[in-house]
């Protein structure tokens, strides 16, 4: 290898991250707004041979051991099983992940699964049909629920849902979406609200925190420390009821991981960025096509990732949102 992504605080970034597309076909309102957001332009987009070489080069040349697919929402990218099975040839091969809403999962499972994808993240705030439809101004509900049943039957696990709870809308929900999750084997995280959203709506009195949502699950749960390994996982984890099921919460507000971060990403129009919080970028896209060869891309992912900040700031007066939204960073 060309050496790692290290930063100046020693951390070292294992951990890619590529958003495949900045486009969704739902509309959470924690998210974007109901006209959706002036997406990327074709020609700003990697194509998928681009995407394929610069993960080529973070996993060959720059220790990346782990590639995880996000969007918007990948699953709309024609792409998808072909760059995962290109990726999944690369020697050493990476461990390979995609974080989706689930819709269309349950036809593009065996798909991808053939194709080397290893697991996936799927987002379900709500059990409710209605209370999914007002949340993500689509009716698709039954979608999610076939993308979860599919990608279990596949083999794509463990299967791990993300919620996002939010006062008033659906933190009553967090007993039963546990109960849920446990009766289907399904690995269930609470993830609290960041200030990521297109709309800048963020409130910190409208998140929910982790003290509150393990409050919640106590009442009907017990929940134990979980010996194993966190690792850099953003998700802290309980065992429920003595285990082996777990309940993970990832609470990057109040309880910051920063300092075991192993992150970076790659945006679909081929931006590094060294933090999701991050207000700089580094255009490996631009390098890519004036004709860099992989030693200059690894170089300038290794400069940019230097310049990595301790940690995102959210509880400094001076905080300012980051220019992308959440949905064209890929989470
Ligand atoms: P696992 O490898 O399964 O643990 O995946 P993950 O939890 O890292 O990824 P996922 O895409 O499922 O993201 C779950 C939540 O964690 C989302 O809200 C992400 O925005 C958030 N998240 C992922 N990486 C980071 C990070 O580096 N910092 C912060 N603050 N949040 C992150
Ligand atoms: N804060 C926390 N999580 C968010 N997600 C989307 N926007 C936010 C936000 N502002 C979640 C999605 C998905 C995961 C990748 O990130 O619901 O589950
Ligand atoms: Fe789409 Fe994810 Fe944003 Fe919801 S949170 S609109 S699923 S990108």
């Amino acid at each position: 290898t060309d050496g790692v992504l290290v930063d100046r605080y020693g951390r070292i970034a294992r951990d890619l991250r590529v958003s495949l597309t900045d486009k969704c076909n739902l509309r959470c309102t924690y998210c974007m707004p109901a006209e959706g957001l002036p997406w990327l332009a074709g020609p700003q987009l990697l194509d998928d041979d681009e995407i394929v070489r610069l993960i080529r080069v973070a996993v060959q040349r720059l220790g990346v051991t782990e590639v995880r697919f996000t969007g918007g929402e990948p699953l709309i990218r024609p792409g998808l099983p072909r760059i995962v099975s290109a990726v999944a040839a690369l020697e050493p091969r990476p461990r390979i992940s995609l974080t989706t809403n689930g819709i269309g999962l349950d036809r593009l499972a065996p798909t991808l699964r053939a194709a080397g994808l290893d697991r996936v993240n799927v987002s379900l705030d709500t059990l409710d049909r209605a209370r999914f439809a007002d949340l993500t101004r689509r009716d698709r509900h039954a979608d999610v629920l076939a993308g979860l049943a599919g990608a279990a039957a596949a083999g794509l696990t463990p299967v791990k849902i993300n919620t996002v709870l939010m006062r008033g809308v659906n933190d009553d929900e967090a007993p039963a979406l546990l109960r849920f999750a446990l009766a289907h084997g399904y690995e269930l995280r609470f993830i609290e609200q960041m200030p990521l959203d297109a709309q800048h709506g963020w409130d910190r009195s409208t998140m929910v925190v982790a003290d509150e949502i393990l409050a919640a699950l106590r009442a009907e749960f017990a929940l134990t420390a979980d010996p194993g390994e966190r690792g850099a996982a953003p998700a802290e984890t309980w065992l429920v009821d003595g285990g082996p099921a777990r309940v993970g919460v990832i609470a990057s507000v109040t309880r910051p991981f920063c300092g075991d971060c192993d992150r970076t990403r790659l945006t679909a129009d081929g931006q590094v960025r060294n933090c999701l919080f991050a207000t700089e970028e580094s255009d490996l896209r631009g390098a890519l096509r004036a004709g860099a060869d992989d030693e200059e891309l690894a170089r300038r992912w290794r400069a940019a990732m230097w310049g990595k900040r301790a940690g995102h700031g959210i509880d400094d007066p001076t905080f300012l949102q980051p220019a992308r939204p959440m949905s064209a960073i890929g989470g």
